[in-house]
């Protein structure tokens, strides 16, 4: 008899990877998924700790199942990932009928963890060193988990995310991910253009590399030669099959001219750039250390525009940061102006034990501030970025079709649904077609636009002499995507 398996995946990028690779390796045991935890052998969350409400929607969620455990306790109970790894006291006192508490450097250990739990009923707990021990062994102790993928495991067979570091050494002061993540660590290219391989073998089209600070990555090859993201890039860029070549998340002062040159001139890496800015207040950005100025941060931009012609950026930004004043968040509000960002995931600073910043400074912005200052910088974004998406009316653009949208179900089954894709530039555009159009590239006529969406009609092949462009330009745009972005 099948075993059923719940999980449910919280936070960024990184761990949606890890969710579809735990996943993978449970079905290789036996493993089916369901939606239900009702029906399932084993509930797992895999947890993000980036802010406070994704901890409390977990607990939330193991508060919800403290009852089905007492009638079914053979059900086994796992806590994963950034969660896990901070918080295994306060887990076991608030949920003491969790059975696994599994860290993001461990997961390779789950399917030996839940036999253990099945064998004995007792507490598992697989955890890294925290960072206050040796380096080196506390890097031996975040592993990174990259198996033998499982292509049926993605929600799609033409995109993949591909681990090519883990960790993070920068220690920005609000940010809880050097502890629960650990040390900067980068996979080998050869190991990560082998993965990009057999992903291509699949009938992946599209990879996403993910790193903390992926712009950050290089690998120490010996003989004094180090492999960058540029280097990778090339490596990686011929692989048959593969079109598009994504990497988020970049930090700023690592946006070195060998990488901008890499994607002006690497014709499958896509012209977009997820460049975090946090604040436009020196002083803020100083408390925050993120190692730059403003004036810095704007010069990179200009860097990125003038090497890559037509490339989008987008960034991210913490509203109500301890001591942010007025003034300070109006310097934030004159960048996002200025910027001409793609788009801008913003957030409400939200406290962490275990980082400086919640050591060191008070949380003393009252929260309908942070939620005015949220909104207040939400809408001058939107605002660019409508202007942004405006530009594409009357053009072609280039797209990778994803599959039907949120709004194709109120649809009639047979027929045209409303699919979304994505451009090169990572611009969400919708348009009617047929479902089995998902995982082609294709053209399509922009005809209108709002801060979120492009919409369009696909080129048939009958129609010619439209002005063909490639939908790179060089302003802002909106404010959506599907998960939430990584750090950097
Ligand atoms: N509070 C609010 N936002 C945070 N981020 C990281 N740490 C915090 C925090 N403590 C934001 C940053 C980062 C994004 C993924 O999450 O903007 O880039
Ligand atoms: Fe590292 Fe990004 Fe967190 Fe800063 S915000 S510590 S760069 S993961």
């Amino acid at each position: 008899m099948t075993k059923k398996l719940y999980l449910e995946t919280v936070g960024c990028q990184m761990n949606v990877l890890d969710s579809e690779l735990v996943v993978g390796s449970l079905r290789r045991q036996g493993y089916e998924l369901t939606q239900e935890t009702t029906d399932a052998d084993v509930i797992l969350f895999n947890t993000c700790s980036v802010r406070q409400h994704a901890e409390d929607k977990i607990y939330s969620a193991l508060g919800r199942l403290r009852h089905h455990k007492v009638k079914h306790s053979g059900t086994i109970i796992g806590v994963l990932g950034c969660m896990a790894q901070k918080d295994q006291e306060q887990i076991r006192r608030r949920a003491p009928h969790v059975d696994i508490i599994c860290g993001t450097g461990q997961l390779a250990q789950l399917p030996a963890l839940i036999q253990s739990v099945q064998r004995t009923g007792a507490l598992q707990i697989a955890l890294s060193l925290d960072r206050t021990q040796s380096r080196h062994e506390v890097e031996r102790s975040f592993e990174s988990y990259d198996p033998m993928r499982d292509p049926s495991m993605r929600p799609n067979r033409f995109q993949a995310y591909v681990r090519i570091m883990i960790g993070c050494d920068k220690f920005c002061t609000y940010c809880i991910v050097p502890s629960v993540r650990g040390p900067e660590q980068s996979r080998h290219p050869e190991q990560i253009a082998a993965e990009v391989q057999q992903l291509a073998c699949e009938g992946c089209k599209e990879i996403t590399l993910l790193g903390q600070t992926v712009n950050s990555y290089h690998y120490d090859l010996g003989a004094g030669r180090t492999a960058r993201l540029s280097d990778l890039l090339a490596r990686i860029h011929d692989t048959p099959g593969i079109e598009r070549i994504k990497f988020i998340t970049n930090y700023p002062k690592d946006m070195t001219d060998d990488l901008l040159e890499a994607l002006r001139d690497l014709p499958r890496v896509c012209p977009y750039l997820h460049v975090p800015a946090q604040s436009g207040c020196n002083e803020v950005l100083k408390r925050m250390k993120r190692m730059y100025t403003a004036e810095f941060y704007r010069d990179m931009l200009a860097r990125c525009r003038e090497r890559v012609p037509g490339v989008a950026i987008s960034s991210d930004f913490i509203v109500g940061f301890s001591g942010e004043k007025d003034v300070s968040f109006e310097r934030t509000c004159d960048l996002v102006r200025e910027a001409r960002f793609k788009n801008s995931f913003i957030f409400k600073y939200s406290p962490r034990p275990g980082t400086k910043g919640h050591e060191l400074y008070a949380d003393d912005v009252p929260e309908e501030v942070k939620k005015r200052r949220n909104n207040d910088l939400l809408a001058i974004q939107n605002a660019a970025s409508l202007q942004d998406h405006r530009r594409f009316i009357g053009t072609r653009v280039e797209i990778l079709v994803e599959g039907p949208s949120k709004n194709a179900w109120k649809q009639e089954s047979t027929g045209p649904v409303q699919l979304t894709g994505r451009t090169r530039t990572d611009h969400i555009a919708v348009f009617d077609g047929n479902p089995r159009l998902a995982g082609q590239t294709m053209q399509i006529d922009i005809e209108d636009a709002t801060s979120f969406t492009l919409y369009g009609r696909v080129v048939t092949s009958e129609q010619v002499g439209v002005e063909e462009t490639d939908c790179c330009d060089e302003s802002v745009r909106p404010n959506q995507r599907i998960e939430l972005p990584l750090v950097g």
